[in-house]
């Protein structure tokens, strides 16, 4: 059990007052940024169910050496964001699909999840205690991790007793800067079948840093993946889903068990057929990428990103970018929607 923090109570704390934090907006990245709360919810194997939770200062946390998640990696997390509208209401976007989605990642990792109402609950509170930090609409947004831990303490390798749900924030701005040049990785693969490359399991994401690194040692700013079982299609880059355009027709990797079911990849489908576009959704060859007109990336951290470039076996297929590009009419749409320039007619977002 995460022992050592101490309830507490927003409205009555003299610390944390202001309607907006004293920051440099301007500067921000995708960094973290502590702010003022987090939530905590504990669950014991003889609950089997999590109880009542509760908002607690951000800061660090005791946890047993021999934890499951120190140990053996039991654990997911989730990413979505709140949003600060012109009006200065704050949304969030699609909130109960990331609930179903910790669901089925804690399924998989034998874990109990929170109910999708203790989970929006757990979200609303987060962002409502440390509003101050979201920030002014044009800055950025805030970036809201859910994490949910086997926490009890166990030796043997196997379910753990005891699990932690957590929720932090922190205000964040783009993902990625500058030109996005990826390159094909053959050698690492981030996912195989049967594996956990289609939840977000903690242990998803350092079995990438190497080839990651490597790839930014080469000057490349990531690493796109090919499927583990034939190396001929394309599966995702480290954080995000792909997309292909060729013509009006959009292309992405099928959702057949390797691949992360992203929220922005579900919403980027949803607002392509609504503008008019053709989406398919199958096995994305490789040489594909020699063909398109356009490449761009998905991810709730990092929006849409176009592509500039993917180098593959030591050539290199360049894209289109810009205002007259089906990837930014997709990303004006869907950003309208999340900031509220564009009416939400689809009713994704929540307000706090
Ligand atoms: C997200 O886009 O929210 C992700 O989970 C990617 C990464 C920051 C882990």
């Amino acid at each position: 059990r995460v022992a050592s923090v101490q309830t507490c109570d927003p409205s009555t704390d003299s610390d944390v007052k202001g309607e907006y934090a004293n920051y440099k907006w301007d500067e921000l990245g995708f960094g973290l940024i502590p702010t003022d709360y987090m939530y905590v919810m504990n669950c014991s194997k003889e609950e089997n169910s999590f109880s009542k939770g509760s908002l607690v200062r951000f800061g660090n946390m005791e946890m047993n050496p021999s934890s499951g998640i120190l140990n053996y990696g039991q654990g997911v997390l989730e990413g979505l964001k709140a949003y600060r509208k012109e009006d200065e209401k704050i949304m969030l976007f699609r909130p109960e699909l990331n609930a179903m989605r910790m669901k089925v990642g804690a399924e998989r990792m034998c874990m109990p999840p929170p109910t999708t109402q203790q989970f929006l609950d757990a979200i609303k509170q987060t962002v409502h205690a440390n509003k101050r930090w979201v920030p002014p609409q044009g800055k950025g947004s805030m970036y809201i991790r859910p994490l949910l831990l086997g926490s009890g303490p166990r030796l043997g390798v196997g379910p753990t007793s005891e699990y932690t749900f957590i929720t932090y924030a922190s205000p964040v701005g783009n993902y990625h800067e500058g030109t996005l040049n990826l390159v094909v990785e053959e050698n690492i693969y981030r996912a195989t079948p049967g594996g956990t490359g289609c939840i977000k399991a903690i242990i998803n994401y350092a079995s990438i840093y190497k080839a990651i690194t490597e790839a930014k040692t080469k000057g490349f700013s990531d690493v796109l993946f090919l499927d583990a079982k034939t190396g001929k299609n394309l599966e995702e880059a480290s954080t995000s889903n792909i997309f292909i355009v060729k013509g009006n027709v959009i292309s992405t990797p099928a959702t057949d068990g390797t691949i992360l079911p992203g929220i922005t990849r579900k919403s980027a489908i949803e607002v392509a057929s609504v503008l008019g576009y053709k989406v398919e959704e199958r096995a994305v060859p490789v040489e594909e990428l020699f063909d398109a007109d356009e490449v761009f990336l998905t991810g709730t951290a990092m929006v849409i990103n176009h592509v500039d470039s993917v180098t593959y076996q030591g050539q290199r297929a360049e894209y289109k970018k810009g205002a007259d590009t089906v990837g930014h009419n997709i990303y004006e749409m869907l950003t309208g929607i999340q900031f509220g320039r564009v009416e939400d007619k689809l009713g994704w977002t929540v307000e706090l």
